[in-house]
């Protein structure tokens, strides 16, 4: 009779036990935790983790029993000890470690009864931002230092792209960190986002390049990179080249608006769209970039700005047509001085043949012939040779 009963009492604590839902805690990687246990009895306190022999800690005697603690918790476990009067018998865990992850189990007893929880401990590092980075034509993306591991994905204009390298590598702290390149190049034009996801946490970053080329005072229209869908927080900043600040909204709830930059009104629309008045000159041409940030996204428009120069043009032209006509003229020139030199020769072979006549001696013949077109000029042979 008692047997049974006793069989039913473990049946029915093994139940409870396995019905009963895990407390799961998120803890931040490096900081303090506390695994959550509340208990009437509280004597005897084991806390124990997966499989693992030895405790994570151990409390009983009215003290801490640490002799046969786990050596992965050395120096880093407590328990609340003015708590534990009122039944509170949660364990802090401090400098979380990645290989703290699993299960653990609260065990309390007094001399008669005891309870069993059971608490699941997840890690996370702080999640970055996404670095996205583009260098000559090609984009790349990347998150360093994270837990757990990150998982990454493109788009292009809103649609996935699946073709992209990712390196992933672990360091000896278990944190990972993840770098990806994009396989095409980088176009005009088009909007690249990279997404990289940690267990339920997603940050996005994208990027945008646009070439605006313009006639001399015309009106710059660049973009930031606004979207209805991610409205509320999110601060926006208009910057020109490497470190210049043109604007700075905190909220973009401030829009539409205006702003005077470098003698410029600037106009700024409920669209992003930026119109930059009349540009004329050096001083508003080049990269403006307009950056959003909010708390999971990073947006980014590079638009570079540029006059396209008429001076320039009919310059080229103009240079064009003059080396056209210099090389026509050279051609020609070239080819009457030929006609001329040929026609010259021609007169003073058949002279010479006459003269030749007369002398046998043939390679006199040849160095003659090479020599009269410049004999041929009047006077000036025999004044070099002559030094009267
Ligand atoms: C136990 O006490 C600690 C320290 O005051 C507190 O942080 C924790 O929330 C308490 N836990 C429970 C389950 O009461
Ligand atoms: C990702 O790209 C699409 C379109 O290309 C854009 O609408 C969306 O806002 C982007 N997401 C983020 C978080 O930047
Ligand atoms: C990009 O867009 C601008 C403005 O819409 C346009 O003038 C330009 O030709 C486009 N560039 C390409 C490469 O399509
Ligand atoms: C802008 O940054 C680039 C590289 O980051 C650098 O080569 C260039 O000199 C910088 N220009 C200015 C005006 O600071
Ligand atoms: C926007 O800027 C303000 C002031 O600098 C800052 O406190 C806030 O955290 C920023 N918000 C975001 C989403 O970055």
């Amino acid at each position: 009779m008692q047997q049974t009963s006793r069989t039913f009492l473990l049946f029915w604590t093994i139940l409870l036990s396995t019905r009963a839902e895990d407390v799961t805690v998120t803890c931040v990687w490096s900081s303090s935790c506390v695994l959550p246990c509340r208990s009437q009895y509280h004597d005897i306190i084991h806390w124990y983790k997966d499989n693992k022999q030895n405790s994570v800690h151990t409390f009983y005697d009215k003290d801490d029993h640490l002799e046969y603690q786990d050596g992965d918790f050395k120096y880093r476990t407590s328990l609340f000890r003015d708590q534990l009067s009122q039944g509170n018998i949660s364990l802090l865990l401090q400098t979380i470690r990645t290989t703290d992850e699993g299960r653990y189990k609260c065990y309390s007893a007094t001399s008669t009864d005891n309870s069993e929880q059971f608490i699941r401990l997840r890690v996370q590092a702080p999640v970055k931002e996404v670095d996205l980075n583009m260098k000559s034509d090609k984009i790349s993306c990347g998150m360093k230092g994270v837990y757990p591991e990150p998982q990454i994905s493109w788009y292009i204009d809103g649609s996935a792209e699946g073709d992209f390298s990712v390196e992933k590598a672990g360091d000896k702290e278990g944190l990972f960190s993840v770098s990806s390149v994009l396989s095409q190049s980088v176009k005009e034009n088009t909007t690249y986002n990279c997404t990289i996801s940690l267990r339920d946490k997603t940050q996005t970053a994208s990027l945008r390049r646009e070439n605006v080329v313009i006639m001399s005072g015309q009106d710059a229209t660049i973009h930031c990179p606004v979207s209805q869908e991610i409205s509320g927080n999110s601060n926006i900043t208009l910057m020109f080249g490497n470190s210049s600040t043109i604007l700075t909204y905190i909220q973009v709830s401030q829009f539409p608006t205006d702003t005077e930059w470098r003698g410029k009104k600037i106009h700024v629309a409920l669209d992003g769209t930026v119109t930059i008045p009349n540009v004329e000159n050096e001083e508003h041409t080049g990269v403006y970039r307009c950056l959003r940030v909010s708390a999971l996204s990073r947006q980014e428009v590079y638009s570079k700005v540029q006059i396209k120069s008429e001076n320039y043009q009919t310059g080229v032209i103009v240079g064009l047509a003059v080396l056209i006509f210099i090389i026509l003229i050279a051609v020609l020139c070239w080819r009457c001085r030929k006609k001329i030199v040929n026609a010259i020769r021609k007169k003073q072979q058949t002279s010479s043949s006459e003269n030749n006549r007369n002398s046998s001696n043939g390679n006199r013949e040849e160095q003659g012939q090479e020599s009269t077109p410049l004999a041929q000029i009047p006077g000036q042979h025999g004044a070099e040779t002559d030094p009267q």
